[in-house]
């Protein structure tokens, strides 16, 4: 059984994040997409919410489950028995972060391994950053979100956190 893990803070879930589970569900019998804690980010959603986003854009793909760790990445890949992780690749700089991660992820858990995706043209500039800043001014995000959960993401955005 080849498991692909896909770890991500997903605040929230983008349509590019939509797409590399996707293609990534392909290439494996199972993906799980972790929704995980990054310790440089202030994360505006809470967990159960970007567990129930992830949930809800991905319900018609039957070889993906959406689960939720606030532990390390290392050790969530060697519990689920992972033969690699799966992350997105946007520009350069992405690229140059995801194997600083790697690097590390290896020195912890030797059998770790990763698979880097490119974006998709059309969705390369999206990041959840993006979508929270066009969110905040009740700017259009449709193309940028899944249509499932589209609604909301622009009220909750709008609306801001105390
Ligand atoms: O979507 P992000 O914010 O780029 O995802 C980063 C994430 C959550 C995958 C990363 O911060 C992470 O792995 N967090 C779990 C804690 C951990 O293992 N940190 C060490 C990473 S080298």
């Amino acid at each position: 059984m080849r498991v692909f893990l896909f770890p991500g803070s997903f605040d929230p879930f983008t349509s590019g994040h939509r797409d590399i589970a996707k293609r990534a569900s392909k290439m494996c019998d199972k993906l799980v997409v972790a929704i995980m804690h990054n310790n440089a980010k202030k994360q505006f959603y809470t967990v159960q919410e970007r567990v129930d986003m992830a949930r809800k854009s991905l319900a018609g793909y039957k070889n993906i489950e959406v689960i939720s760790s606030d532990g390390l990445l290392a050790d969530l890949y060697r519990e689920l028995g992972c033969s690699s992780v799966v992350r997105g690749i946007r520009s350069e700089s992405d690229f140059r972060y995801e194997t600083e991660m790697y690097t590390a992820n290896k020195l912890l858990e030797n059998s770790y391994d990763v698979i880097l995706l490119p974006t998709r043209a059309d969705l390369s500039v999206t990041s959840s950053s993006i979508v929270k800043e066009v969110g905040h001014y009740g700017g259009d995000i449709s193309k940028m979100v899944p249509s499932e959960i589209h609604d909301f993401v622009a009220e909750t955005l709008k609306k801001g956190r105390n």
